[in-house]
């Protein structure tokens, strides 16, 4: 089949804060730059940042000191040379951002206003209200076009076009009508953000889906440190919709049916705001115990009736309104329901500290880059601070702008001819999906992933429950080959999007599991509950996880980067 080849310089796919920033980057150097993304791209995750960026901007502060609570959060699997520059450059990446347009709150001096978060020595995260990504989405967006970069909205990105050690493009359909195309270019940029929704209770938009992951998988790409999903202690009980830790950094407070501030037990000096990953385990270890709240005590309270109408009205609008929304629990005057969500992956596309894709530990792919959540560079290692992630999407965001257009000056990537039968594969591969006839549900595999996701790899895992969820996944996987698609038309085809993207969940939860079964240890968000110590001497390593053409996956192990800062215990 003859489709169209359309030919930039860059093509990013994915118009979150990352995307969003490469591209401005790379489109204000000169190069003519493609972004594709689902949605709209004010519609990315990106958008859903409520309570903070961070940077240490005040004289009590200091880059060291974020840089250590990084290295600390991450329980010492962040490499610490990406680490040590995101730190340093986080108050330029501020001023970046306030020069676009960003406008941030202010505290009573007019300084940008800073609210404590957890596992934070000082008060660090910058904040618009409770707003903040999504006011430096429309801010970067808004430039984005300003500076000349082409938005192609609702393109559906199925596959890379990748041979010979080198991407020179990726193969898309638009969603309209479902027209395919091929979009060749020297440099290609991932920046699709996570995952959230192989998981039941999640914070996660319905778009984060991890197709990237999957899709670069598949060509034998490896996947990194894939088992460290962050829990979010505070999603709406029930939803998993976000409330954000400022409501914690506020002051909220946490309790138990006992009326119990529980966090004194588990993390007696930083209480509430100890790292998530404690935090989420002390909830959802009162919610086992029996100490839950509510007829299915399946929930604890967060009370911010303290703060009063005016703090809540002035830095928690979105907070309150989405209590209310989703809970009939208004915040100024009653505590609100909430119990851990699955909300950020740690791991993801390994890429090295100037965002170009690994081949695997020793090689690069050529002409290929990622950043943001769906990239693994690693500066979460086992466990991400709140505020950091906004601070990595868009400082690398721009950080890998900057390095596409410095590896495209100095010639180090070629442009390579794509040809129209370079989609051939993929084409035929959706086309089998869209006529399938047999009689299995994609809705209903995919609540049974989400559900088993949950029980058997969420915020406690065994032995036991990680090989359960190994077959059930096999067992998914076989379902998934006898689905069927109503929808055979080939206008706005959701049925068809859907069962894509469950087939990609499928892929990228395997690699969540299995690094988990492996990792025969306890560190930041894996806990299990055999192993609960970390174990620096067998396990302070980068999982790198490769499958092959029939599903399997073989796993090797990378260096952490270390040299900055001592092991030590990591206590809250
Ligand atoms: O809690 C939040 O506002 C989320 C922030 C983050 O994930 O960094």
């Amino acid at each position: 089949m003859s489709i169209a080849i359309h030919k930039y310089d860059v093509v990013i796919v994915g118009a979150g804060l990352a995307g969003c920033a490469a591209a401005r980057e790379a489109s204000a150097a000169g190069l003519s730059v493609c972004v594709l993304t689902k949605l709209h791209p004010l519609r990315s995750h990106s958008g859903a940042a409520q309570g903070g960026i961070n940077a240490a901007l005040s004289a009590e502060d200091s880059i060291e000191l974020h840089e250590f609570d990084t290295v600390k959060g991450s329980d010492y699997l962040g490499d610490q040379d990406a680490i040590r520059l995101m730190c340093s450059k986080a108050p330029e990446t501020i001023r970046w951002a306030e020069k676009m347009g960003a406008v941030f709150s202010r505290n009573d001096e007019g300084k940008i206003a800073q609210r404590p978060f957890g596992g934070q020595s000082k008060p660090r995260a910058c904040y618009a209200k409770d707003r903040t990504g999504l006011t430096l989405l429309q801010t970067i967006y808004e430039q984005a076009h300003r500076d000349g970069v082409e938005f192609k909205d609702e393109y559906y990105v199925a596959d890379i076009l990748y041979k010979d050690g080198k991407v020179n493009g990726v193969f898309a359909y638009n969603l309209v009508d479902s027209t395919p195309m091929i979009f060749n270019a020297k440099a290609v940029m991932f920046a699709t953000g996570g995952y959230g929704r192989a998981f039941k209770i999640n914070s996660n938009a319905h778009a984060n889906t991890g197709d990237a992951l999957s899709i670069v998988a598949r060509h034998g790409l490896p996947l990194e440190d894939m088992e460290f999903v962050q829990f979010h202690p505070t999603g709406i009980a029930g939803s998993g919709v976000l409330i954000s830790e400022a409501a914690r950094g506020e002051g909220g407070i946490l309790y138990n049916s006992l009326g119990e501030r529980f966090m004194t037990k588990y993390a007696p000096n930083k209480l509430e705001l100890a790292s998530r990953d404690v935090v989420s385990r002390a909830i959802t270890q009162e919610i086992l115990e029996g100490r839950g709240c509510g007829a299915d005590k399946d929930h604890v309270l967060i009370d911010l009736t303290h703060l009063g109408e005016k703090i809540i009205m002035e830095r928690l609008p979105e907070l309150r309104d989405l209590a209310i929304t989703f809970l009939g629990q208004d915040m100024i005057k009653e505590p609100i329901s909430i119990a851990a969500t699955a909300h950020y992956s740690m791991g993801g596309i390994p890429v090295d500290i100037n965002g170009h894709v690994r081949k695997n530990t020793q090689e690069l792919v050529d002409g290929f880059y990622a950043a943001g959540e769906c990239a693994c560079v690693s500066v979460h290692g086992a466990n991400r601070l709140g505020a950091n992630s906004v601070l990595e999407a868009l400082f690398f965001g721009r950080h890998v702008g900057e390095n596409i257009v410095k590896d495209l000056k100095e010639n180090k990537i070629a442009f390579k001819d794509a040809s129209s039968n370079d989609a051939d594969p993929i084409l035929v591969k959706i086309e089998k999906v869209r006529t399938s006839n047999g009689n299995e549900r994609v809705p209903k595999l995919r609540e049974e992933l989400q559900q088993s996701m949950t029980e058997n790899a969420g915020v406690f895992r065994t032995e036991k429950s990680l090989l359960v969820q190994k077959e059930k996944l096999k067992e998914l996987k076989q379902r998934f080959n006898n689905i069927r698609i109503d929808d055979k038309s080939k206008v706005y085809n959701t049925d068809l999007q859907e069962a894509i993207e469950l087939s990609h969940m499928l892929d990228f939860s395997a690699f969540i599991v299995e690094g988990a079964i492996l990792r025969k240890e306890s560190r930041g968000a894996h806990y299990r509950e055999e192993y609960q110590a970390r174990d620096d001497e067998n396990f302070l390593k980068h999982t790198m996880s490769y499958m092959d053409k029939d599903g399997n996956l073989t796993t090797e192990y990378m260096d952490v980067v270390l040299g900055h800062h001592e092991l030590a215990a990591r206590t809250y």
